[in-house]
């Protein structure tokens, strides 16, 4: 029997319970795949006496950090304890003691991964972070390794489950935010503070993880155009589907060669494109290299064993390397490219406003967007008599600079009582 590689598991919650079930359920697979037995050694926790999902040997679980990091059997630490502090400052001893990492803590890698990472080369040993991004989908080893032949021009994705399950309530029963958001409460997708999902934090944590290995460049996440979806109503969600869209929080990277730009919003994207139909709480990455054309990843982003899935994964990874030898991948940064200013950044948008009903009102509206060189693609006008009535544009592809500009102009027509909201569009209609 091979000797079992000794595991050192940070935390006991949702992914850790899922990776402990996947390891005792498919023990005998995963030996078979490793090469080596994966045997969990200790178990950090806050609370010793708190209910697990799980069922562990008590002697496995301690609340003392040091129980691992001294223990010179563990070879491998598996974090899935979240934030960012005291994880870095274990992750960072680990590394120091030449401890091989796993982790799924995205906003840990977002904001520290690069010195982790420097220090995991350093010290010649494995960081992988496969579930860190899109839960169970196997995105990150997709881009670091399948796709490694392209360039990566673009990148797209669905990466937050509870804001799509949110945007999915609200387009199917015509549900409020608020109600939605209550909803994914009582269903346990979002947290009792559901700041980091609904206001794009989470998807800008995953996107500047994406960008580092489609692209090749960091992004620190401070820098990243984030809005949430807080600002999206049912009324705008009934227009675009009227014009043919539907409304997803997407994060969008693009290599534009001399730059990059990384931006999380709410998106218009057309009915017939694939992102459109992933509802609910899923994800899914939509990617176009030179090599490979378009390609897309679906899946459960979250949840115990979906995530669970992706830490074991990255698990039998370092277990084969140390049966067989070891190829340890680097950082996947090369270069450093400026991120593009968000004025510099060209979409279509969606807008909706609430004007005055009498002649020479659309001329003076489309006389503000010709000036500042915005030109549109589709009209609607929405109600006749009662004052005032709503307007709905969507413009070609036009630089943000250029739509301020013409908002700027617009928002100061006595005949415009209101601009009710701004939409970014991706892909043009058929
Ligand atoms: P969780 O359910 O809150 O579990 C966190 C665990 O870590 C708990 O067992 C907790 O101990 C332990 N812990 C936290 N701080 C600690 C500290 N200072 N000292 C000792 N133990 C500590 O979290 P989770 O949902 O499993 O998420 C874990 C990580 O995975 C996060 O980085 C998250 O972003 C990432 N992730 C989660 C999902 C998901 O679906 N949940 C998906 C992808 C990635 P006690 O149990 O004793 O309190
Ligand atoms: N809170 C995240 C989501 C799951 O809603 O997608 C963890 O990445």
């Amino acid at each position: 029997m091979a000797k079992p590689v000794h595991i050192g598991l940070l935390g006991l919650g949702t992914v850790g319970s899922g990776v402990v079930r996947i390891l005792q359920e498919n023990r005998a697979s995963i030996l078979e795949r490793a090469g080596r037995p994966l045997e969990l050694r200790r178990i950090l926790v806050r609370d010793l006496h708190k209910k697990r999902a799980v069922s562990v040997s008590p002697d496995l679980l301690t609340t003392s950090p040091a129980d691992l990091l001294d223990d010179p059997e563990i070879e491998v630490i598996v974090e899935v304890m979240g934030g960012v502090e005291p994880a870095r400052q274990y992750l960072a001893e680990a590394l120091r003691r030449r401890k091989h990492v796993v982790t799924a803590n995205k906003e840990l890698i977002a904001k520290e991964g690069h010195p982790l990472l420097d220090l995991a080369t350093r010290s010649g040993v494995f960081f992988l972070f496969e579930a860190s991004v899109a839960g169970g989908i196997p995105i990150v080893k997709a881009l670091r390794d399948s796709l490694a032949a392209n360039r990566i021009s673009q990148l797209m994705g669905i990466i937050n489950g509870t804001t799509n399950y949110i945007l999915t309530r609200m387009a199917r029963d015509g549900s409020s935010f608020e109600e939605a958001l209550r909803e994914a409460q009582a269903r346990g997708y979002a947290e009792a503070d559901p700041s980091s999902d609904v206001d794009g934090y989470d998807a800008a944590y995953k996107l500047v993880i994406l960008a580092s290995l489609a692209f090749g460049t960091r992004v620190p996440v401070e820098r990243v155009y984030i809005e949430g979806i807080r600002s999206v109503t049912p009324v705008d969600i009934a227009y675009a589907r009227e014009l043919g869209y539907v409304v997803k929080l997407l994060a969008i990277g693009k290599d534009l060669g001399e730059s990059v730009q990384l931006r999380v919003h709410p998106t218009l994207i057309p009915q017939e494109h694939p992102l459109a139909a992933v509802s609910d709480v899923y994800n899914a990455v939509f990617i176009e290299g030179n090599a490979v054309g378009q390609l897309m990843f679906y899946g459960r982003g979250a949840g115990d064993l979906p995530t669970g899935s992706a830490v074991v994964a990255d698990l039998i990874e370092v277990a084969r390397h140390l049966e067989r030898g070891p190829v340890i991948p680097a950082c996947s940064c090369y270069t450093q490219k400026p991120l593009l200013p968000m004025g510099k950044v060209t979409s279509q948008f969606y807008l909706r406003m609430e004007v005055l009903d009498k002649p020479g009102v659309l001329a003076r509206i489309a006389g503000a967007f010709g000036e500042a060189e915005v030109s549109l693609a589709s009209v609607i006008q929405k109600g006749r008599g009662i004052q005032p009535v709503t307007l709905v544009f969507v413009t070609h592809e036009v630089a943000e600079e250029n739509l301020r500009r013409a908002l700027d102009q617009i928002r100061r027509l006595p005949c415009v009582h209101a601009i009710k909201n701004v939409i970014r569009v991706e892909g043009e209609r058929p």
